[in-house]
């Protein structure tokens, strides 16, 4: 399902005329489709439904408080890793007993918080904050909920900035010391083991890397049992791949298939922490070309999205296609890598850095000052990622919903940039 869609050559979101919106809210402007956000949930949800999921959408995805409430509305479940995401989940309306709070370095005022708002379970990465969640709880006369996140060494083949399942990243405690692990966590009072956390990065395409991961954590579980410990969730994180291109990323269906024989096999109850591939692909950012000039050989479109609105581009060498709204007679009505008549451009941003691109060496067609541009799959790591650099003001987020939309985050203002400061 593609929200995005050309209609007599212009590109519409849902049944909303893209062009209409940056006339009424202007540009850089993001515009997300309500019905993907759900129909790509549904598809997780349903995929896996033989094994009645907990579904934690991974909230650093996109933290739009409307788009959280879209998801909660669904019956969706969230994962957190700051008290700032456990927070923006509490004021969308959520109930915070399906939370997973993941991440390695959670303070004693985050874990307070989360302990006050009864989580599912915290994800720890290291014994110093089993240690610290066990203190607190005892402070608090409570018994923490925790899943040991470990390390299961796969290599996910991904980028190496996102990739966190091998040896030596940061996440996690080393699979082979689940047994120590679990023996601290059981003889503490303030402490409850309830499953294992594994995450390997992000995007990952394929499936296989699930199933090894899947095997290696339940073969735990069936160990700590053996154990005597009461060991049921098993958590296989996010990571699930997009389709930035065509057809990269397997299927909800695809991961269910590999995943779900292990986790029937060992009768454990699965969760899933998806944010990408929920939110990716119901999100554009839309752009206006402020300038084109020819130097050095080369054609350089600038538009008025740069690196500060989404920076991916500039940190990952990620691919984005982009295309421009109402593309000129002769020119398909959707992004084709190869076009005969297409020349490369770099698409730049205003920003003072060479590494703010959205593209570069892209066959573009020809373009005009004042011609609006879409970036696909700017749904996630989009706006989360965004900055103020060069002290320029965020763009607006618009929800649509069929031919209705609302504006769900309004533009930065120059007072809002100086607002925190003295
Ligand atoms: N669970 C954990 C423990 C994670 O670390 C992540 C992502 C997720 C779930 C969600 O992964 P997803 O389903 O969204 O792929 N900024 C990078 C991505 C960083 C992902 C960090 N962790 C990007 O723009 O590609």
């Amino acid at each position: 399902m593609n929200p995005f869609q050309y209609k007599n050559g212009v590109l519409h979101c849902e049944d909303v005329n893209v062009p209409s919106l940056a006339e009424e809210f202007g540009t850089p402007l993001w515009v997300y489709s309500r019905a993907k956000l759900i129909h790509e949930f549904r598809a997780i949800q349903e995929a896996f439904a033989p094994v009645n999921p907990v579904v934690c959408y991974s909230v650093k995805a996109n933290s739009n408080l409307s788009i959280l409430k879209v998801l909660n509305s669904e019956g969706c479940s969230f994962d957190v890793v700051s008290g700032g995401e456990l927070f923006r989940v509490k004021a969308a309306g959520a109930d915070t007993t399906r939370v997973a709070f993941a991440g390695v370095g959670k303070t004693d005022e985050e874990i307070r918080f989360a302990l006050e708002n009864d989580i599912l379970m915290f994800n720890v990465e290291s014994e110093p904050e089993l240690d610290a969640i066990s203190r607190v709880a005892a402070e608090m006369g409570r018994v923490a909920p925790v899943a040991l996140r470990l390390n299961p060494d796969i290599d996910g083949k991904t980028h190496a900035k996102t990739t966190t399942g091998r040896k030596g990243n940061k996440f996690g405690m080393d699979i082979e010391r689940h047994d120590q692990l679990a023996d601290k966590v059981l003889a503490d009072p303030h402490l409850n083991l309830r499953g294992i956390h594994l995450h390997i990065g992000s995007p990952i395409n394929t499936v296989e890397p699930y199933e090894q991961a899947a095997q290696k954590a339940v073969e735990v579980v069936r160990q700590l049992r053996a154990k005597g410990h009461e060991t049921n969730w098993v958590n296989l994180g996010g990571g699930f791949g997009l389709n930035y291109r065509a057809n990269e990323a397997s299927s909800a269906a695809d991961y269910a298939k590999g995943i779900m024989p292990y986790i029937q096999k060992a009768e454990c109850r699965l969760a899933l922490e998806p944010g990408r591939c929920i939110a990716g692909n119901a999100g554009i950012l839309l752009s206006r070309v402020i300038y084109v000039k020819h130097e050095g050989g080369k054609r350089f479109v600038i538009q008025d999205a740069a690196m500060n609105d989404l920076v991916r581009p500039a940190m990952y060498d990620s691919f984005h296609k982009i295309w421009p709204v109402e593309p000129s007679v002769g020119f398909p009505e959707s992004f084709e890598s190869e076009i005969e008549g297409c020349s490369p451009a770099d698409i730049v941003g205003p920003v003072c850095e060479s590494g703010d691109y959205l593209a570069k060496a892209r066959p573009f067609p020809e373009v005009v000052k004042g011609d609006l541009l879409a970036t696909f799959s700017a749904g996630a790591y989009g706006t989360v990622m965004s900055s103020n650099y060069n002290s320029r003001c965020r763009g607006a987020e618009i929800l649509v919903d069929g031919d209705s939309y609302s504006l769900i985050r309004r533009r930065e203002t120059y007072e809002d940039l100086v607002a925190a400061e003295r």
